[in-house]
């Protein structure tokens, strides 16, 4: 399975941040937003990733990702010359996933749920990642019978559901083929939710509902949820670290009474 790192876009509900560097080497707490998800890439797995990004940003982005050796992965660039939606990103991936399967992660979106299982047992159609959220309408919205998706919108006025379809894309090679025969939404862009649709309606679509945090670091709120949330896990693990140590400490010493 290929991997599409999603970085383009304009950012705009970032700006002035955005207009410095692009959204996805912003910092979340002690790294740029960007490592998040492709940790979540490489956590599955995947080592040959193609990096969408716009044209003011590309410098930075290559010059911090480089070749891909330091994270022991294979890392392509491709400039998306204007935003014209997420399925358009990904469309520009095609020659490099050449009729692979293939996973497609926005660079905003931080993961914190491992999602290798569902990587490595997929084999054909498109899965999903969902995730109850307390605001439907800002996303891509799918709403569930059972195990089965019956239908995905995007940013409904009025959401069918609280589950949220959060920025990582499973599909078989198919999603090129959609993707060109694909309309662009009344914000001009090719939305991703019309390629889910497209899966959805050939009865081939499955769907994972996140047991963890997941985070759409899109905005001023989300981005500094994602610092204060990495930063409560990162202290958590190094006090229960401590306090392993301490207690090992405590027994060799204990033991040795
Ligand atoms: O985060 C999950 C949501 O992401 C989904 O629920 C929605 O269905 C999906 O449309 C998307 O919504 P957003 O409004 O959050 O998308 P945004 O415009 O913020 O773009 C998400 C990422 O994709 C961001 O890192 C920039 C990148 N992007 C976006 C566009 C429109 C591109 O690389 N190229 C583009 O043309």
């Amino acid at each position: 399975m290929k991997g599409v790192l999603i970085c383009g876009g304009s950012g705009t509900r970032l700006r002035p941040l955005t207009e410095v560097t692009n959204k996805s080497l912003l910092p979340v707490y002690d790294k740029p937003l960007v490592l998040y998800p492709l940790q979540t890439l490489i956590d599955a797995g995947i080592k040959d990733i193609i990096v969408i990004t716009g044209t003011e940003h590309i410098e930075q982005m290559a010059s911090f990702l480089g070749s891909g050796t330091r994270f022991h992965c294979r890392f392509s660039y491709r400039v998306q010359d204007e935003p014209r939606g997420i399925a358009q990103a990904l469309g520009m991936a095609e020659e490099f996933v050449d009729g692979d399967n293939v996973c497609a992660i926005l660079g905003d979106n931080i993961y914190f749920d491992h999602l290798g299982k569902q990587l490595q047992n997929f084999k054909k159609g498109g899965h999903i990642f969902l995730k109850e959220v307390q605001d439907p309408e800002r996303f891509g919205v799918a709403e569930l019978k059972g195990n089965r998706v019956v239908s995905v919108e995007e940013k409904p006025l009025k959401p069918k559901s609280n589950l949220a379809q959060t920025g990582c894309y499973v599909y078989d090679s198919r999603c090129f083929e959609v993707i060109r025969n694909l309309q662009p939404s009344e914000r001009g862009e090719l939305e991703i939710t019309d390629v889910t649709k497209w899966y959805m309606e050939q009865n081939e679509l499955t769907a994972t509902i996140l047991q963890d945090q997941w985070i759409d670091a899109g905005t001023f709120e989300s981005l500094h949820r994602a610092t204060v949330e990495v930063r409560a896990r990162r202290k958590g693990a190094a006090e229960k670290a401590r306090n392993a140590g301490v207690q090992m400490m405590e027994k060799a010493v204990n033991g040795k009474r």
